[in-house]
């Protein structure tokens, strides 16, 4: 496989999928699944640091995820919380700025304040940007901004010929954070399921039978691997 290391690799995102077949498969409950997770979540951090990768987008959970068992969110927002207050110091210790993307407003208080107070924490550091997807979704991110620019055109602002692709990008939820090169799902399914819609027009789609708590650094590793060796043509010719 020829593979080109300068191949510029600045954010990754991960559809972070299989859980619950992880558990099933070891006829465990499903939650047992999420609380595996912890592991491969610290493993993509520490691969992102070591190879100067320097935004990790992680889905953690949908607009859609909502409609699962209120028992199943109801964990997953305290193994939000657990998550965010164990890990919080060795994060900070390792530079990395916790931030998120998506509606945090219809997060419970608990965990929304764990989050607020991480974000504060970490928010002068400048390594790794470790980006938690919670309560998003691509099209109600992309409502949002059409929802700004339609109120800045109502004002007069803005007439409707000055809208741009750019200014689109611009009213996301996090302006500044580039478009991914990498978007990787594991446990085997193959679509983006509302994530980074817009923004991921152009990445690399790596698609791995793996399911989320057996994808450690190696398997990262393969999936970067797999991204080197793409040719990159953006609608262009080589
Ligand atoms: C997908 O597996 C996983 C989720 C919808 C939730 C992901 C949540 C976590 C990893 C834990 C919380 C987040 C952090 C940052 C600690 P699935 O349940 O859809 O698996 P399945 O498709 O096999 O049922």
């Amino acid at each position: 496989m020829k593979s080109d290391p300068t191949q510029s690799l600045k954010h990754i995102a991960i559809i972070m999928d299989g859980n619950g077949r992880w558990a099933r498969k070891r006829g465990l409950p499903r939650i047992k699944g999420h609380n595996a997770a912890e592991k491969s979540i610290h493993d993509a951090v520490e691969v992102c640091g070591q190879i100067g990768v320097e935004y990790l987008t992680l889905y953690a959970f949908s607009t859609e995820n909502w409609s699962r068992p209120k028992t199943e969110v109801s964990f997953i927002m305290k193994l939000l919380s657990r998550f965010i207050k164990g890990n919080i110091e060795e994060l900070d210790r390792k530079n990395v700025k916790i931030r998120t993307t998506g509606r945090l407003l219809d997060l419970p208080d608990g965990p929304r304040n764990d989050l607020e107070a991480a974000i504060k924490q970490t928010a002068s550091n400048t390594g790794l940007h470790l980006i938690l997807a919670l309560s998003y979704g691509g099209k109600a991110e992309l409502l949002d901004a059409f929802v700004q620019i339609a109120s800045s055109v109502s004002d007069g602002h803005l007439t409707p010929g000055d809208i741009t692709e750019e200014m689109i990008s611009s009213n996301l939820y996090n302006p500044d954070v580039p478009d991914p090169e990498l978007v990787i799902r594991t446990s085997g399914e193959q679509r983006l399921s509302n994530f980074l819609i817009w923004q991921s027009a152009y990445s690399e789609l790596v698609f791995t039978p793996v399911l989320w708590p057996d994808f450690h650094a190696e398997q990262l590793n393969e999936a970067i691997a797999e991204f080197r060796s793409r040719k990159r043509r953006f609608g262009g010719l080589e």
